[in-house]
């Protein structure tokens, strides 16, 4: 019986340590989540620009021309600004860039992984292609008129894993209208859509 009773406080002082480990840990996971969200706030997230830095398949007479389908090449250059955050910055494996004109497809490549770390600035490249697209005829008139005048721009969308939760999996994507010609990069807006 002595021995019984024993083992039932051995038993308790055991639960009570445990539990007492079990809040510990609580209690400091909270502080450093408090501590990191505090963090967070006076950081800013990357930003991303993205410019055309050359073109091929897409000139006024591919364009303008009877072939009924385009082969267009885009290069890509996307800039990663980290400048104002405390975290590193990924464009993870998989991500992809795609081009489009008024909803047309065009052209899509993978963009290569790489990470910026906190305050750091760097740029991957990308090739987008497509081969044989077809692209409606008014918007083909569309870009051949914004050709002529100089100032022909397309969507370039980067779309990036994210990682999933318990409900979805998500993908960042980022937009922007970049000009063909000129290579000025536009900025572009962040969405994580669900997958
Ligand atoms: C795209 O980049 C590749 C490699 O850097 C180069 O060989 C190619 O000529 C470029 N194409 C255009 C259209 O600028
Ligand atoms: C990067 O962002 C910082 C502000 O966070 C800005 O001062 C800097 O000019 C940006 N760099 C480029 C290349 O845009
Ligand atoms: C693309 O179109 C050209 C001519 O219209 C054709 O010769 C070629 O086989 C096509 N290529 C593909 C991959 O469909």
């Amino acid at each position: 019986m002595a021995e019984q009773d024993g083992d039932v406080s051995v038993c308790c002082c055991l639960l009570a340590t445990v539990a007492f480990i079990v809040i510990l840990v609580g209690v400091v996971a909270l502080i450093y989540e408090h501590t990191h969200d505090y963090d967070r706030s006076y950081s800013q997230p990357p930003r991303y620009s993205v410019a055309i830095t050359g073109v091929a398949g897409l000139d006024l007479a591919d364009v303008a021309g009877d072939r009924p389908t385009l082969s267009p090449v885009f290069n890509l250059t996307l800039h990663v600004n980290n400048s104002g955050d405390r975290d590193q910055a990924c464009v993870p494996l998989l991500s992809t860039a795609s081009v489009s004109y008024g909803d047309a497809f065009l052209g899509k490549g993978s963009v290569a992984s790489f990470c910026v770390e906190a305050k750091g600035e760097q740029e991957g490249r990308a090739r987008a292609w497509g081969q044989n697209v077809t692209v409606p005829r008014f918007l083909r008139d569309q870009l051949a008129g914004e050709l002529k005048r100089g100032d022909a721009a397309v969507d370039v969308a980067v779309k990036m894993p994210l990682g999933c939760n318990i409900a979805a999996c998500y993908d960042k994507v980022l937009l922007c209208k970049a000009k063909i010609r000129g290579g000025s990069p536009c900025s572009m807006t962040v969405a994580n859509v669900p997958r």
